[in-house]
């Protein structure tokens, strides 16, 4: 067992460095007295992370770690993270359900926000001191520090508040690129979405607006829903009905001057999926991009012959794959620039390193519906 382990735990070093072969012996020691041993200007600090070595349930599967220093290479930059998400696609990927990711053991969190500690002597454009971001996102940063080569970097203006810097990608971007790739809106159009509490939902609420286009919006029933739909119409919402609500014959008899809208996104299934294609127009496209309540679609055969509806998909880490770095980077700075105008927020909790297991179970939705989960290292 004692050697599986440290063959694991040798594999998840090379991950974390990015590197062919392992650190020199003395850089291995972990020990207690670690605070005084003389690291070698190449290495980086011992860094403590959040790694799972086996997939399933996170509450169970993930423990802190103390993991030894790694080299760092030519190209390399070693950043100290500053803050990460907690994300349900990173839930996903511990729990071994994602179609993409990193073989186990591994360390948690795909984005977030950290300074440059070190750079390698090959590394240009960068230097201690400097907000970076993986971009496109990478996996392994629920550590303290991460080693990635340069390439993975994108340098961002340090006035970002750093909850806003560790978010801006997975779901700003994805709310983006929705709002963008499927119908083509005009201001004075509308869109209607599910989880319109989600980030993506709230990112997607205030895009809308920035181009004029308005937004109808369902959420869950709860106790609180008032103050729920206050907030979300701060944001920019035109309108927002809990599920309850829309238990009527003709949902859109409900809407006042709000034009029928031609694209709806689906982050829950289910019955809220249902209440989406319900808002659509004749030959609107709902988006499917989460499915938060586990629950199947199901699309009545009317709505495909009678109203035409087309049923999309989207997933983030496919568009990004498909050679679209330096744009994604050019799309962050654009959110980026709206958060500091005040264009775009949404509701986060930082949450200290220390209280990640408190984090965590509120992430699961433990303890009902709660702000996006940050990790403050
Ligand atoms: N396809 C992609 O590329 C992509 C990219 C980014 C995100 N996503 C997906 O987008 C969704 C939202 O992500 P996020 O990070 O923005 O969410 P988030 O801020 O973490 O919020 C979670 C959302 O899920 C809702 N929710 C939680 N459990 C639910 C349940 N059992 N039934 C119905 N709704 C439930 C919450 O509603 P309450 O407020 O009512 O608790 C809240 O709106 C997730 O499904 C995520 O996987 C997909």
């Amino acid at each position: 067992m004692a050697t599986v382990r440290l063959v694991q735990l040798k594999a998840l070093l090379l991950r974390r460095g990015g590197t062919a072969s392992p650190p020199p012996p003395r850089a291995l020691f972990i020990g207690p007295n670690r605070g005084i041993r003389a690291f070698s200007s190449t290495m980086s600090p011992p860094s403590k992370a959040v790694v799972y070595e086996e997939h399933g349930p996170p509450d169970t599967v993930c423990k802190l770690k103390e993991l030894p220093p790694v080299p760092i290479k030519d190209d390399d930059v070693c950043v100290k993270m500053l803050a990460a998400p907690i994300n349900p696609s990173d839930i996903n990927r511990i729990q071994g359900v994602y179609p993409v990711r990193p073989p186990v053991p591994a360390i948690g969190g795909y984005e977030g926000v950290g300074e440059v500690h070190s750079v390698g002597s090959a590394v240009t454009g960068l230097g201690p001191g400097d907000w970076v971001i993986p971009s496109p996102p990478s996996s392994g940063t629920w550590q303290t520090y991460a080693v990635k080569e340069q390439s993975v970097w994108h340098k961002i203006d340090k006035r970002t508040p750093m909850e806003y810097a560790a978010t801006i990608t997975v779901n700003p971007l994805t709310a983006l690129r929705m709002l963008e790739d499927f119908v083509d809106l005009k201001s004075g159009d509308a869109v209607v979405q599910n989880g319109a509490t989600s980030i993506v939902g709230q990112c997607i609420i205030q895009l809308a607006r920035v181009r004029g286009i308005r937004s109808i919006n369902v959420i869950r029933d709860r106790a609180g829903s008032d103050e729920v739909k206050e907030k979300l119409k701060k944001l920019g919402a035109d309108e927002v009905f809990t599920e309850g609500q829309l238990e009527v014959k003709n949902v859109k008899s409900l809407l006042a001057d709000i034009a029928e809208p031609a694209l709806g996104f689906n982050c829950v299934g289910g019955n809220a999926a249902s209440l989406v294609l319900k808002f659509l127009k004749q030959g609107g496209t709902m988006v499917t991009y989460g499915g938060m309540s586990k629950k199947p679609i199901t699309v009545s055969t009317s709505s495909f012959i009678f109203k035409d509806l087309s049923l999309r998909g989207f997933w983030l880490q496919k568009w990004l794959t498909s050679d679209k770095a330096e744009e994604c980077r050019d799309m962050i700075d654009y959110l980026l620039s709206l958060t500091s105008s005040g264009e775009l927020r949404y509701d986060m909790e930082l949450v200290p390193f220390n209280q990640f297991t408190s984090a965590l179970d509120k992430a699961l939705g433990k303890l009902g519906s709660q702000p996006k989960q940050v990790i403050k290292f």
